[in-house]
């Protein structure tokens, strides 16, 4: 079965990289809309368009179930899709439940300024009783850090130093990473944050979700990941390795809580 991931960009991968260590055996297209990246700064109409038109190009591949690895694009647009589109549909929102349950006081959530004003989000914390305890920290920097994998040095520690030291982390239990871009960061935020405060992302739950939602599991004989740009396939040597650098550098980050 060919599984679609989507992302506005190399955010996602570290979705599909989850997906890899839990669901290995499997076909996967990687479809990264760098066209249009950052959706954390756009309209609704124009994320649920570029959402939409990526949708319907991994479902023309083949991809019997999508993975919407993008917190922006769920936000904006996937109960429309999901009312478009008979396939599961699995996507992502900031782990603040988990984080909570999980970890006592206050969590920070960082994401995209979408994200943050969106509805969904909005109606989450209601439901989980988490007004209070949630803090809002919009973060767009860090995509476009990790779009041109700046992941680590002085402008990057700087700009998450400044962004996060107006906060008494004494209040704090965690931070949810929001976007699926910051976790390119992780160890970056790990030196930064008192040792207290974990670091939660939503990856694990979203790939154990899908495996929930996928009628039956076959081993499949040639597992595969396919890369696409905006709708072009990756073939050129350079940008396969780009990729995989970049899983590479997930390795590493999978593990920092
Ligand atoms: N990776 C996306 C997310 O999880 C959004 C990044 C962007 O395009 O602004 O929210």
């Amino acid at each position: 079965m060919k599984i679609g991931f989507f992302d506005s960009g190399f955010g996602g991968l570290s979705v599909l990289h989850e997906a890899l260590q839990l669901m290995p055996d499997q076909q996967y297209l990687f479809f990264a809309d760098q066209a249009h990246v950052p959706y954390g700064e756009k309209t609704k109409e124009e994320i649920i368009r570029y959402t939409d038109d990526s949708i319907s190009f991994l479902i023309k591949q083949g991809c019997e179930a999508i993975v919407v690895a993008c917190n922006t694009a769920t936000s904006a647009a996937v109960e429309i899709l999901r009312r478009k589109y008979d396939i599961p549909i699995v996507s992502m929102e900031p782990a603040v439940k988990k984080a909570l349950e999980e970890h006592e006081g206050k969590c920070l959530v960082m994401a995209t300024p979408y994200t943050l004003q969106g509805d969904k989000l909005h109606n989450l914390l209601q439901r989980i009783d988490g007004m209070e305890l949630a803090t809002l920290l919009p973060m767009p920097m860090l995509v476009r850090f990790a779009e041109n994998r700046q992941f680590t040095g002085e402008e990057v520690t700087e700009y998450i130093r400044k962004q996060i030291s107006v906060y008494d982390f004494s209040e704090y239990g965690s931070v949810v990473l929001g976007c699926t871009h910051f976790n390119y960061f992780k160890d970056t935020l790990r030196n930064l944050l008192p040792p207290h405060v974990a670091i939660v992302d939503g990856n694990e739950g979203t790939v154990r979700q899908l495996k929930r939602r996928l009628p039956e599991q076959k081993e499949e004989e040639h597992p595969s990941v396919t890369y696409y740009i905006s709708g072009d396939k990756v073939t050129d040597a350079t940008m396969l390795k780009t990729f995989e650098q970049l899983l590479i550098r997930l390795d590493d980050m999978r593990e920092i809580r």
